[in-house]
């Protein structure tokens, strides 16, 4: 237990870093001030451009990575029971707790006053980290929904659901589906204003800020 939770706060602060907000504001813009007003790469898109979106995405999703992965590393190298690490074993819930931790950092981070984004690079990332059987789940679904739509935000929330389905599929004991349950109501929570506006027909489909009338 005293391992996980180590590595669950060094998640916490790690993926709490919003890459999105300081990319933006070293070309002058204020995200929280644009667009949708979320720190992702959706609306960092929006709001400067292309390149500025595929950093955010990548960063967002690399301290995700980067976090599982050296916390799947650090347990199984240190644990006498590196087995008991695996999806359906005794412990499989110490990495989703890990996993929770990276997106729970980045949806309400410590640098922003406990606010943040919405969760969605960060998931993949860590997903990629933890099992990428999970992250191609979780891309599978975004895309089925954001690619016909250009709903990037209809896209996430049904990967951010499905996320407990497969982690449930592919075997992890229900005690480690709990973290990813709370994981995916954060993330739906975090998009309840996309969702407002997808019912009310208000939602903005995608397009690159070069898009826009230049
Ligand atoms: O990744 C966030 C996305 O799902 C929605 O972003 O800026 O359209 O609210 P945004």
């Amino acid at each position: 237990v005293i391992p996980t939770l180590i590595a669950c706060a060094i998640a916490y602060f790690v993926c709490g870093i919003p890459f999105g907000m300081l990319i933006a504001r070293s070309q002058g813009v204020d995200v929280r001030h644009t667009g949708s007003g979320n720190i992702g790469a959706t609306n960092v898109g929006r709001s400067v451009g292309a390149w500025a979106a595929g950093l955010t995405l990548l960063l967002d999703a690399g301290k995700g990575w980067l976090c599982t992965g050296l916390a799947t590393w650090a347990f199984s190298s240190f644990f006498a029971e590196a087995k008991a690490l695996a999806p359906g074993q005794p412990f499989d819930w110490a990495l989703t707790c890990v996993y929770a931790a990276c997106v729970l950092g980045h949806v309400f981070s410590p640098y922003l006053g406990f606010h943040g984004g919405k969760g969605i690079s960060v998931g993949f990332g860590a997903a990629l980290g933890l099992d990428p059987r999970i992250a191609f789940g979780l891309l599978a679904v975004f895309l089925v929904f954001a690619l016909p739509t250009r709903f990037v935000s209809l896209g996430s929330s049904c990967a951010a659901v499905s996320l407990p389905i497969w982690t449930a599929v592919f075997g992890y004991t229900p005690i480690a589906v709990l973290p990813m349950v709370i994981v995916a109501a954060c993330v739906v929570w975090a998009h309840r204003e996309n969702i407002r506006k997808l019912a009310h027909h208000e939602e903005k489909r995608f397009s690159f800020h070069h898009d826009e009338g230049k």
